[in-house]
């Protein structure tokens, strides 16, 4: 059944199709990446600018110097250790990379994921496959088939089904292209990992770092106003809103007895199942009908960089909030 899948995808992306298909992180809206025309569709299905640049996604990371040049020890040392696996590095495009993947600039990001979707795919077409996440521009990540069709449903070729996203979270960025490597987005692979592969520090994005939409400050947002609130404020909820307002409410504790007017859903306490779970929850709270959606805030912890990162990002884009 899969092979047929696949064979039916590989046969949709050499003629210049779109197939959405599931990473470990999120799953992605792919185009044959050397051809600048497939790759274009992936801007007007998600209503995306045409400057953002794509990730070119690799069946293995022997396949990197078909994409990039000029690759420093220290990214061939990061592609050993994570791929494949939720990392993506931006590196010296290589000669013939479309403009319609860099954005125009002379970087690309490449990444080599884990999920056997994605490796059966990638090893069946054999090329790269630019995919941004399959999402509408500035809204969530999908992390199931079924999140894809809401979103993009009529503007996609095949949306090969390979359940829920076990990272949940969209990949880490390091920028590998300048002498300093650059955290462009936090993610699974950590800060601490990567510094402890590369034996030295990776800084955080300064002004001369490329653009990414990724950080963008509202971003991966949903619908409904979301606000980041201490633990403390979420303890007499049920009595200071009222019983006409919905509230939705996306914590690590159980809801409180008796606040029929609260849609609580209670998240993992662990960073790795907190970020699982977060698009699907924040999907299913943002469709609940409510005025707010109240998110606690993670602990302040390096591990929780990253569902923090996507959280203010997604608060950003909301005006500010009472509760
Ligand atoms: O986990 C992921 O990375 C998922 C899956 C599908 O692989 N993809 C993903 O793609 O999140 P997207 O396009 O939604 O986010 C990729 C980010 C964007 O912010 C983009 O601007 C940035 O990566 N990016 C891609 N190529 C770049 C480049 N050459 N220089 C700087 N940023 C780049
Ligand atoms: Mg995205």
């Amino acid at each position: 059944m899969l092979e047929r899948e696949i064979a039916r995808a590989v046969d949709i992306l050499r003629a210049g199709g779109l197939v959405a298909f599931p990473t470990e992180t999120v799953y992605g809206l792919g185009a044959d990446a050397r051809n600048p025309d497939a790759v274009g569709k992936i801007f007007a299905a998600k209503g995306r600018p045409q400057t953002h640049p794509v990730i070119v996604h690799l069946g293995q990371a022997a396949q990197l110097d078909a994409w990039a040049v000029e690759i420093s020890a220290g990214a061939r040392r990061l592609a050993e250790r994570f791929w494949p696996g939720p990392l993506t590095l931006i590196l010296r495009r290589g000669p013939g990379v479309p403009d319609a993947v860099t954005g125009g600039q002379d970087t690309v990001g490449l990444r080599v994921p884990a999920h056997p979707v994605a490796q059966a795919l990638l090893k069946a077409f054999g090329g790269g496959i630019a995919a941004p996440s399959a999402n509408r521009f500035g809204r969530l990540s999908p992390t199931t088939a079924q999140h894809v069709e809401a979103e993009l449903d009529g503007a996609v070729d095949l949306i090969l089904d390979g359940g829920a996203c076990p990272v949940g979270i969209e990949s880490t960025i390091v920028d590998c292209s300048s002498e300093r490597p650059t955290l462009l987005r936090p993610g699974h692979v950590t800060r601490e990992a990567l510094e402890e592969t590369l034996g030295m520090t990776v800084e955080a994005p300064g002004p001369g770092s490329p653009r990414a939409p990724g950080r963008l400050p509202a971003h991966y947002a949903p619908a409904t106003p979301l606000a980041l609130v201490d633990s403390s404020a979420l303890v007499g909820l049920p009595t200071r809103t009222s019983a006409t307002e919905r509230v939705a409410v996306l914590a690590r504790s159980d809801p409180p007895p008796d606040a029929p007017h609260l849609v609580w859903v209670k998240a993992p306490e662990d960073p790795a199942g907190f970020a699982r779970e977060l698009y699907a929850h924040l999907r299913q709270l943002d469709r609940a009908g409510c005025s707010v959606i109240l998110v606690e805030k993670p602990p302040p912890a390096p591990e929780w960089d990253a569902v923090l990162d996507r959280l203010t990002r997604a608060a950003a884009g909301s005006p500010p909030q009472a509760a």
